[in-house]
């Protein structure tokens, strides 16, 4: 049976990487017999990686917006080639962090190329996969940008400040009314637990009627 494909979306602080870590530790206790996957974007592998480190390297001011948006689209399809293909393939849950909607909010709203030609080169890259889920954990910049401020040096997107934020935000609620099928929000300027335990919930959901449990 192929796996299940969740993905999970927000601006940089929304809390998101922390609720999966809470999270995927009671999912693996609560289904033993399925297999949990941990991915992010840009990254996951090899070549991957190294395009991340090309795109967040806080030295390269010059990057044009549409070769940002290639390189994000470059590195998705190399992971989606090396992992994410093959472990839906072998019947397993992929939850990652970020993927095409990223792009769309990112690079075609906040950097102004347009969603929907962010969406043409990411159909290519993708082949049309999209998630079967996508958790999006909507919160204010403010809030957002309050939170990542304890964690060091910035990369280059988070150097970006509060207004490209607010348009991040903007973007991805655009393409919320795009797919509503598919994305669910979150809010996310609850606390952490109570983040946590929604999205455990909307996981269950989503695994029990995949793998045809609790009919
Ligand atoms: P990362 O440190 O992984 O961010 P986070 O921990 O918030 O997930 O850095 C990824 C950065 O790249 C983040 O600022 C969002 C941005 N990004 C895009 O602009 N477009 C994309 O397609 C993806 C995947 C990420």
């Amino acid at each position: 049976m192929r796996g299940l494909f969740i993905s999970l979306e927000g601006i940089d602080g929304s809390g998101k990487s922390t609720a999966l870590t809470t999270v995927l530790e009671r999912l693996k206790k609560r289904y033993k017999e399925l297999t949990f996957v941990q991915s992010r974007e840009p990254g996951g592998n090899l070549i991957a990686e190294a395009i991340r480190e090309i795109i967040l390297n806080p030295d390269y001011k010059a990057m044009d917006a549409r070769t940002e948006a290639l390189l994000y689209a470059a590195s998705r399809r190399q992971h989606l080639v090396e992992n994410l293909l093959p472990q839906l393939d072998q019947g397993k849950v992929v939850i990652c962090d970020r993927f095409i909607d990223s792009s769309l909010a990112y690079q075609g709203y906040a950097r102004s190329l347009g969603i929907y030609n962010v969406l043409t080169i990411n159909r290519f890259a993708t082949e049309g996969l999209l998630p079967d889920l996508t958790l999006y954990f909507d919160i204010d910049p403010v809030l957002g940008m309050e939170r990542v401020k304890g964690r060091g040096k910035k990369d280059r997107l988070e150097e970006e400040g509060y207004s490209f934020q607010q348009a991040v935000r903007k973007g991805y609620l655009e393409v919320v009314d795009k797919y509503p099928e598919r994305i669910v929000v979150i809010d996310a300027s609850r606390n952490v637990e109570e983040v946590a335990k929604v999205v455990e919930e909307k996981l269950i959901q989503a695994i029990d009627c995949h793998y045809g449990k609790g009919e």
